[in-house]
């Protein structure tokens, strides 16, 4: 079966990008952009910024920066949708439709806002102190992100999946409500991806302090390199890879016969001062490359500008049009063209339909009937009804193509008869 999966992620853009977020989400989103059968959307969240950041100058900086880092990393910006949030307005606009259709006490649930209340009750303050409502409503931000381009995966750590869950949530309410415009959403969570220690053998995280710049000046890398915590056990003495977060680090970037390397120089009592030149030799083997890009782009402040503003455009090429659907869904619509809607509503029986339903085989199937209850389309197996929904929500959304192998039209039926019933129910 060949239908396309939409993967989406974003970065807050509220700091540098450090070898943590190079190795825990860059090169891996990079690496996935380039398979077949998937798009692929990467933006800056430069609205969850504000959420945490008053700093306009360092907001301005940061998604300089992370821009630059994608694209010096290997992004190709041809090749898929590599934007900034606040460059869609049409996302700020689908907040809204969203907020109004998610309960607060879904949002009270929600981590980031529950930790600070914990926190304020602790000390005894106001429960609400120092949470701004832009804290409070960020999980409803996030949902729009996402289902704006109707995407399936999303690639995040751990600590964002209650999020992915209450897009799914917001998503359905929605549809519910107003008709199925969104897929439910899921969190796609890479085990093989290393988390990576920082200098002290935390998670590598800027909250913790602990990190190392990703694009830093070469000497800044090495000093950084060399303050990684390691125990006190002289040259010549064996040492263990289990627990050696400088072991760790390298094994993120070398391969299977250099990390065997390194775990025999351990045994054979390498000296610290010369795994650490080692490892920072590794690192800057694979980003030195990458740096005079990296450092083109930042100095070249209006080729990125040109680059975010072509994938707003592409962006907005799905998000238009798709809002326009949504403001007619809920009732935003042009009073002169009350006409249609009323029709469509008063002849909702003499629609065409889709109705899915379950085999004896166990798979999932789906079909389109005109208003008669003659078969148009029948679909292929799915394994769940998930995936079946998935394909309907994108066959109305985006119409049928003689190559989708998701449904195939009934005998004697033809491609406009498909296309046309189609385009009545995606009105
Ligand atoms: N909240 C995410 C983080 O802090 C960033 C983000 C914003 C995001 N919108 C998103 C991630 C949509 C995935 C999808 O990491």
């Amino acid at each position: 079966m060949t239908s396309i999966v939409r993967y989406l992620t974003g970065i807050t853009t509220t700091g540098t990008p450090h070898l943590g977020n190079y190795v825990g989400a860059i090169r891996p989103a990079v690496q996935a952009s380039r398979r077949p059968g998937t798009e692929n959307f990467y933006f800056l969240a430069d609205y969850h910024a504000l959420i945490k950041c008053d700093e306009p100058a360092r907001i301005q900086r940061s998604t300089l920066e992370i821009a630059a880092c994608w694209l010096a990393a290997g992004l190709d910006p041809e090749q898929v949708f590599f934007y900034r949030q606040s460059d869609i307005p049409e996302i700020p606009e689908l907040t809204w439709l969203l907020t109004c259709v998610c309960g607060k006490g879904l949002l009270n649930r929600a981590h980031a806002y529950k930790a600070q209340v914990d926190k304020n009750t602790a000390a005894g303050v106001d429960e609400d102190a120092e949470v701004t409502a832009g804290l409070f409503m960020y999980p409803v931000l996030m949902a729009a992100d996402i289902i704006m381009f109707n995407a399936h995966r999303i690639p995040v750590g751990r600590d964002q999946v209650q999020h992915i869950e209450m897009a799914r949530d917001m998503a359905s309410s929605f549809n519910h409500l107003y008709g199925e415009h969104f897929v439910l959403p899921e969190a796609a969570i890479d085990e093989s991806v290393a988390m990576l220690p920082g200098l002290d053998g935390r998670k590598m995280s800027k909250s913790y302090d602990n990190v190392i710049a990703l694009f830093g000046a070469r000497e800044q890398v090495r000093k950084q390199i060399f303050s990684i915590v390691t125990d006190s056990r002289a040259p010549g003495e064996p040492k263990d890879t289990e627990g050696s977060a400088l072991f760790q680090v390298y094994q993120a970037f070398a391969d299977e016969a250099e990390t065997a390397a390194l775990r025999k120089a351990y045994a054979e009592g390498i000296a610290w001062s010369d795994a650490k030149q080692l490892l920072f030799e590794r690192i800057d083997r694979e980003i030195g490359p990458m740096r005079e890009r990296y450092e083109h782009l930042v100095s070249h402040p209006q080729e990125l500008e040109a680059i975010l503003k072509r994938g707003a455009e592409k962006a907005r090429e799905r998000a238009t049009p798709f809002m326009a659907t949504l403001r007619h869904a809920v009732g935003l619509r042009n009073l002169a063209a009350q006409d249609r809607p009323a029709k469509v509503r008063s002849a909702k029986s003499a629609l065409p339909s889709f109705k899915q339903y379950r085999e004896a085989d166990g798979k999932h199937y789906f079909k389109l009937v005109d208003a008669a209850g003659a078969l148009l389309l029948q679909s292929s197996a799915f394994d769940s009804p998930q995936e079946a929904g998935r394909a309907v929500a994108r066959l109305k959304q985006e119409g049928w193509h003689e190559a989708d192998g998701a449904a195939r039209p009934a005998g004697g039926v033809t491609a406009e008869q498909v296309r046309s019933a189609l385009a009545q129910l995606s009105g």
